[in-house]
């Protein structure tokens, strides 16, 4: 897996003769694995065309911040939380200056203003305008509020000066940008999570399933890679690639979930139940395929055992987390499910909203301990996944 693999960059293009390095910045950001979208701003557009930043990024450019049919298609808003990361380069002194000051001045301060994720700025202007006591001010406001400086380049400048305003070289500012993503926060921790939907047989061509497409466990892995922990993933079916940086185990049925599990959960620090395990199975599997006949058909059904709760009991148990996908009576169902389960805590799942949950690629979910209950509202299953890790390692570990 690439540095940003899977991370959507917003790139933010501002007025500075070095706009003309964007293109080039949008490559090495997807040399690493990004997806990139950017926002031009009027001042970047005076150096730089919408097209060849579109043609580079392979989406449509955003640039007003008043056009309603860009805001139908992905509004600031939208926007603002689609992005894992927001990079402003080149940053003009004009777009420092709105962003210390708070400003909603332009679609690309709004979406600033409007993001939870990280924010880096790679300033480019005269060495002169870069020493100056204003630009040094508004960086200081910048950097309190956790904005990450990627400092300009010392050198020879497009209007002939030679000092420090040159844009950091793409490839560097790329390189900046994947750092923001690695922690190590679960460095030397091991973490089990399940995932998937497992398949029931009924006969040799049939069986039994439901629609989980192991979205949201991806997601959890990822994010626990992301923070260092080696992670182990017992799947059954699912509908996305998995990570080759994990040790992945595929299993069928319940029944070979619950021995894999059982099988590797010695020295785990974390489990994690994401899977949608079937709560029944046949009993009698039959050997050859069902006949069609015009008759009634009853197929009996035995209980799963239940993963989590078998884990729970464990003498030496790890941190177990399980997720609860309700319809009705939300909180009050996930409670019961954390004591009867014995589990840690409950990620609570209301999937009877049809946007998001199963299949989709955004959620929102209530993070449930005994004592405690954090609502992550909707958002994309990665994003939720990394907040999920980051309350599991501030509760937990
Ligand atoms: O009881 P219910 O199926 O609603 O509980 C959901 C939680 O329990 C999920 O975390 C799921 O992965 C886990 N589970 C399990 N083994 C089962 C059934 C559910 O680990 N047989």
């Amino acid at each position: 897996m690439k540095t940003l693999t899977n991370k959507r960059i917003v790139l933010g293009v501002s007025g500075s003769i070095a706009a003309y390095k964007a293109p080039d910045v949008v490559r090495r950001l997807q040399d690493l694995g990004a997806e990139v979208r950017a926002i031009l701003t009027q001042g970047g557009a005076k150096f730089i065309t919408e097209l060849s930043l579109q043609a580079t990024s392979k989406n449509k450019v955003h640039n007003n911040l008043w056009d309603n049919e860009a805001e139908l298609s992905m509004g600031h808003i939208e926007l603002a939380k689609w992005a894992d990361a927001i990079l402003i380069a080149p940053a003009s002194a004009n777009t420092i200056a709105n962003l210390s000051a708070g400003k909603a001045c332009d679609l690309l301060t709004n979406v600033v203003l409007a993001t939870d994720a990280p924010v880096l700025i790679a300033p480019a202007m005269n060495q002169q305008m870069y020493a100056s006591s204003a630009v040094k001010d508004n960086l200081s406001v910048l950097l309190a509020r956790n904005i990450k400086l990627i400092s300009p380049e010392f050198g020879e400048q497009a209007c002939g000066d030679v000092g420090e305003g040159r844009l950091t070289e793409p490839s560097k500012i790329a390189k900046q940008v994947s750092e923001v993503f690695s922690s190590t926060k679960l460095t030397g921790k091991k973490i089990l999570i399940t995932l998937g939907a497992t398949i029931e047989p009924i006969d040799p061509v049939r069986y039994l399933s439901n629609h989980s497409s192991g979205k949201m466990g991806m997601a959890l892995a990822r994010a626990s890679i992301e923070a260092g922990a080696k992670v182990t993933l017992i799947y059954g079916n699912v509908s996305i690639p998995l990570s080759e940086e994990s040790t992945n185990i595929l299993v069928g049925s319940g029944e070979e979930m619950h021995q894999a599990v059982m099988e590797n959960i010695k020295d785990q620090d974390v489990f994690i139940a994401c899977a949608a395990v079937s709560d029944y199975r046949v009993k009698n599997i039959e050997k050859n395929k069902i006949k069609k006949e015009n008759t009634e058909l009853t197929l009996e059904l035995i209980p799963n055992k239940d993963i989590l709760v078998d884990v729970c009991k464990l003498k030496q148990k790890p941190i177990c987390i399980g997720f609860a996908a309700e319809t009705q009576n939300l909180i009050e169902n996930a409670q019961n499910k954390l004591k009867n389960k014995g589990c840690d805590a409950i990620i609570l799942n209301d999937v009877s909203k049809r946007d998001f949950g199963f299949k989709n690629d955004e959620n929102e979910v209530v993070f449930l301990t005994k004592k405690y209950s954090q609502k992550i509202e909707k958002n994309s299953k990665q994003i939720i996944g990394r907040k999920i890790i980051e309350i599991i390692v501030e509760k937990f570990l």
